[in-house]
């Protein structure tokens, strides 16, 4: 019985790093890898390697890139419920400047065809989880269908909305015991659903009881904002402070030497699920000061999937 299942996309990776991001308009020189990635991959690599037991479902190509996903899981130990699609296997175009910092470009391909069906089809993976973990990748329908399936069986779940761009309801971010949002993707929502206009730029620097009230806007529940090397902001129903003893608080980031923050937002949210899932009696700081020192540790390798710290041993 898997503690977590991750629900979302597999990419190949193919990765440029240059001295700056491009300009538009630019040729630029880049060294140039590829590996795996997708955020819900490096999600379910993330859980997997720091302890817990975790599938993942997605959807894949009949492909290299397929074939990629079923031996890296395979070599994990991350059991892998893929859904065959007629589409090439997803992947994405990155480009990573000297400061570690990135842009991607996303093709979709296979993950576009992840189905509701196929969710349902999987219902009592889902419902005999511990955590069940989901981002935007994949059709707004199908992770609609997983946290409900999730929802309705009493297992947590936890949604990752991002990129910031996905469409996405308030009627999907309901189902989420927890949302963990970047400031970019926090932004975005709060414009999108709740028609507060606030820059991502400044949300860092906002005021806590301030930030505490515009995440009460956008969820009755969890939010967590992810801040990047400025920490990571808890916002609590006064209800349900899971076993924390303030309804808000920030957690500062821990000093690394950044190479590459690709997957950093990955790694938060597998080892948050991770935790959650090895451990829910204790205080919920506890997890995500947990998430937050391995999210600081797999920026300091290059790579998204590959970069996971792994707490565990390898399975081949
Ligand atoms: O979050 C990083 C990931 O975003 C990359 O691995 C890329 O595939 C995109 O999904």
């Amino acid at each position: 019985m898997s503690s977590v299942v991750v629900a979302g996309s597999f990419n190949v990776d193919h990765v440029w790093r240059c001295d700056a991001l491009p300009a538009p308009g630019a040729t630029i020189a880049g060294r140039y890898s590829t590996g795996p990635g997708g955020k819900g991959f490096n999600q379910a690599v993330a859980a997997c390697r720091s302890g817990a037991a975790t599938t993942f479902v997605c959807a894949l190509g009949d492909d290299a890139g397929g074939a990629l996903a079923r031996q890296l899981a395979a070599a994990d130990g991350l059991a892998l419920v893929p859904e065959s699609s007629d589409e090439p296997t997803g992947t994405a175009g990155i480009y990573v400047d000297n400061r570690g910092r990135n842009s991607i470009v996303i093709g979709a391909g296979a993950n576009a065809s992840l189905s509701p069906a196929f969710i349902e089809a999987n219902r009592a993976l889902l419902g005999s989880a511990k955590v069940v973990l989901a981002q935007l990748e994949s059709p707004a329908e199908s992770v609609e269908a997983v946290l409900g399936i999730a929802r309705e069986a009493g297992v947590m779940t936890v949604l990752n909305p991002a990129p910031a761009n996905a469409p996405s309801s308030i009627g999907l971010l309901k189902l989420a015991d927890v949302m963990t949002p970047n400031e970019t993707e926090f932004a975005a929502l709060l414009g999108r659903h709740v028609g507060e206009r606030v820059e991502a730029d400044d949300v860092a620097a906002l005021d806590g009881a301030r930030l505490h009230a515009l995440c009460r806007l956008l969820s009755g529940n969890t939010v967590v904002v992810t801040l990047g090397a400025v920490g990571v902001f808890v916002s609590h129903d006064e209800d349900t402070l899971r076993g924390d003893t303030q309804p808000y608080y920030r957690v500062a980031a821990e000093p690394v030497q950044v190479v590459d923050t690709t997957g950093a937002g990955d790694a938060f949210n597998g080892a948050l699920a991770s935790s959650l899932a090895q451990a829910p009696q204790a205080p919920f700081a506890t997890h995500v000061r947990f998430a937050n020192q391995y999210a600081a540790r797999s920026t300091e390798s290059e790579g998204a999937a590959l970069a996971m710290p792994r707490l565990t041993p390898a399975q081949a």
